[in-house]
């Protein structure tokens, strides 16, 4: 029978970036969402930026920038890697949008009319610096116990005591090094003390969908049970937040703003949402609690709480269809080591991408490692690198390289019928594999695949089909046995591509529609239907080269460890090259319109500090048609104000955000519209009236403001 599913990825925080963790969680998810196609049935994927809290507007008012720009920021990157990885999400959206205000509105206010809204005062650490209420992770303080200074306003590092910021021995604000003094605020709670909230999760965490599925993973419902302990009872829950803050504002309560946890699931429906207009679905019906779409979510380890007990609850009483599953896995670490997210050690997914490595490689490893349980799984170079090429290369796209030769040279194309046996133990397979897809047990669904490819190549070897081409020309037998032998094998190396179909989706439409002359992707019935013939075999894989993953690995000089480009320094304002040419001859062969210029020692160019710097603002400069300001961040926690002759190439939105090359140590320039402390590097031609053109520089990505280029 065929089932309707609603799909998510958690929501990732939009102050950063995608690592590699965010990469494998969207694996996960795509290569089930995909599994559940090939099955024929009905998947809505959708994922959004999670655009509030506190970290993300005291980073964008670091940089100097609203925060919806620092949003805009990064959501425009995200296509780049959910592409890059082939992570396939119907509709992408953000939790800072109408559907959002509107949906976390709603769901807002029919909680208050059940009477689960309570109000009530309580003390809190206030900046009187910054004026504003600190969170606990910006307050830091000597840890009452053991006395340890700097420690944060949770817990201690050292001694591990765990306590409240009023707790700690002189507590600091870290965002202005002021004295907190505490302050009363009134703040809304989510009473879910309440009996009816006790009697809900006891029964919702313990249940199971209407497939029969437990809605947690047995380890997740066993964190419930501890965290709803014997009384079965939460702490109400703090959902406010006084401004200034960047949310949503709490309807009946001017100033106030949903807690960033609040808002962010809702993001689930609010992509939806935006999707079904978009595809001119109704969303109350695909989420009627009485129908029969199952809702999915796919999330890490650390998120848990919010998933399975507040997000049910909020759902369930505000009259909504509650989720069918919550599919938890563990974290990504990278040859042993957890990912630091301020370092940023492990692998970066672009810069996996602009090493030329194939994205194919990382799902079918990440694929080989997940099983259904909160497992961590290691990116280890050397195990990927065996895996890939021994499993992918050496044991899949082996069989079709050495079999479809003979196929093409002795029966142009032509395919013989497998024998039953053969295609009997194939359906077996596929059945378990899809069982294995299902719950997630992707490690025993690549297992059982590549057990498939073994016996496939094993027939092959031992029947030596080479000896067979030998005298295939003139033996009617040897020729046939040459046919079936080969046939077969073409016949399993379909039937391994459906199954792979889920994990490398690129590679399995190109072996569809390259080889067997399909105008569609394989569906999972496809295993088992023997083609008549094939198209002459392409190459389909390389071989992972060592050399690929040293330069994944090699470290980056790292920005923290240069010094900061002393002083800044001035801006011409038309756009040059870093060291101009001294001699430009109109000849117009000489490349870009002038001659090389003199040379120069490595000291000469040294002396030339040439750093990366982001655009965190760029502005039209009233009264000078050819400039543009842009407000750069060189990594020196401060900004430069830089004016640069590139108006005519360039809007300034186009810039907003990009990484470019800024000469660090030129002395700075007062111009007439305020003084320029640097110079951005563009490219133009020589004669720019006749070759009209200002191409500003961007690095390759992975690039970090401040680092030196050299
Ligand atoms: N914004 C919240 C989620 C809101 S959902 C309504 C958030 N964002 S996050 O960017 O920090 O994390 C997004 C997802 O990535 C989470 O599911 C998280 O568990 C996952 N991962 C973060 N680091 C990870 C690894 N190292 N490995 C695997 N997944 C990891 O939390
Ligand atoms: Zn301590």
């Amino acid at each position: 029978m065929s089932r309707t599913f609603f799909v998510t990825t958690a929501l990732p925080y939009a102050n950063g970036s995608f690592h590699v963790g965010h990469i494998m969680e969207y694996i996960q998810a795509d290569i089930w969402v995909r599994f559940m196609r090939s099955q024929g049935h009905t998947v809505h994927f959708v994922g959004a930026d999670d655009a509030h809290g506190a970290p993300i507007m005291l980073k964008a008012e670091k940089e100097g920038i609203a925060p919806e720009q620092l949003v805009a920021r990064y959501a425009a990157e995200r296509p780049q890697y959910l592409n890059g990885f082939h992570v396939q999400f119907d509709h992408w959206h953000s939790t800072h949008s109408p559907e959002n205000v509107a949906l976390s509105h709603d769901i807002y206010r029919r909680l208050r009319d059940a009477g689960l809204i309570d109000s009530r005062v309580i003390e809190q650490f206030y900046d009187p610096v910054k004026a504003m209420f600190l969170p606990d992770r910006y307050i830091q303080g000597t840890c009452p116990r053991c006395k340890s200074p700097e420690q944060n306003g949770d817990s201690c590092e050292v001694c591990g005591a765990v306590y409240a910021p009023t707790d700690l021995i002189e507590p600091k604000s870290t965002l202005t090094g002021a004295t907190p003094v505490l302050r009363q605020s009134e703040h809304l709670f989510f009473k879910l003390s309440d009996p009816r909230c006790v009697a809900f999760l006891q029964e919702w965490t313990a249940g199971r969908n209407a497939q029969g599925t437990p809605h947690l993973q047995p380890e997740v419902f066993a964190k419930t049970r501890e965290w709803l302990g014997e009384d079965g009872k939460l702490a109400d829950w703090d959902i406010s937040r006084d401004s200034p803050y960047f949310g949503i504002e709490i309807p009946d309560a001017p100033g106030k703003y949903f807690y960033v946890w609040l808002d962010a699931p809702v993001g689930y429906l609010a992509s939806l949402s935006a999707y079904c207009a978009k595809q001119g679905l109704d969303m109350d019906t695909l989420l009627d609690p009485a129908g029969g779409t199952e809702q999915v979510h796919f999330i890490g380890k650390d998120i848990v709480y919010f998933h399975a007990l507040f997000w049910p609850a909020m759902l369930h009483f505000s009259g909504r269809k509650t989720p069918d599953q919550i599919n938890v896995h563990g974290f990504i670490t990278v040859s042993g080591a957890k990912m630091s997210k301020s370092r940023g050690t492990g692998i970066s997914p672009l810069r996996y991408l602009d090493t030329g490595m194939n994205p194919e490689w990382l799902r079918y490893y990440i694929a080989a490692k997940l099983n259904a349980r909160v497992e961590d799984v290691d990116f280890n170079p050397e195990d990927f690198m065996a895996r890939v090429n021994s499993d992918l290369v050496g044991k899949y796209v082996n069989i079709a390289s050495r079999a479809a030769k003979f196929i093409h040279q002795h029966f142009e194309g032509e395919l013989a019928v497998p024998d039953a046996d053969f295609l009997a133990e194939v359906q077996a397979v596929a059945a378990s594999v899809a069982t294995a897809y299902e719950t997630r047990e992707y490690g025993r669904a690549i297992r059982e695949t590549m057990a498939l490819a073994d016996r496939i190549n094993q027939v092959f070897d031992t029947a030596q089909p080479w000896v067979m081409a030998r005298s295939a020309a003139v033996d009617a037998v040897q020729r046939e046995a040459l046919h079936r032998v080969c046939s077969q094998a073409i016949a399993g190396f379909k039937a391994l591509s459906v199954l792979l179909a889920p994990v490398l989706p690129a590679l399995s439409a190109r072996v569809a529609r390259e080889l067997f002359g399909l105008d569609r992707d394989f569906t999972w019935a496809d295993a088992t239907v023997a083609s008549t013939r094939i198209a002459t075999y392409q190459h389909l894989m390389q071989r992972v080269d060592a050399k690929q993953l040293d330069a994944l690995f090699d470290t980056i000089p790292a920005a923290a460890d240069a010094p900061p480009a002393a002083v800044a320094a001035p801006a011409a304002a038309p756009v040059a090259a870093a060291v101009p040419a001294v001699e430009t001859v109109s000849d117009g062969a000489l490349p870009g319109g002038e001659a090389i210029a003199p040379t120069i020692t490595i000291d000469d160019f040294a002396k030339v500090d040439l750093r990366i710097a982001r655009i965190v603002a760029c502005d039209y400069v009233e009264g000078a048609k050819k400039l543009l300001r842009l407000t750069l961040d060189a990594g020196e926690g401060r900004h430069r104000n830089v004016f640069s002759g590139i108006r005519s190439a360039y809007e300034p939105a186009q810039l907003v955000g990009k990484l470019t090359v800024l000469v660090a140590n030129l002395a700075p320039r007062t111009m007439k519209f305020g003084v320029s402390e640097g110079m951005v590097l563009a490219a133009s031609h020589a004669d720019e009236k006749a070759n009209p053109g200002i191409y500003v520089l961007e690095p390759f990505p992975g690039a970090q403001p401040g680092m030196r280029v050299r």
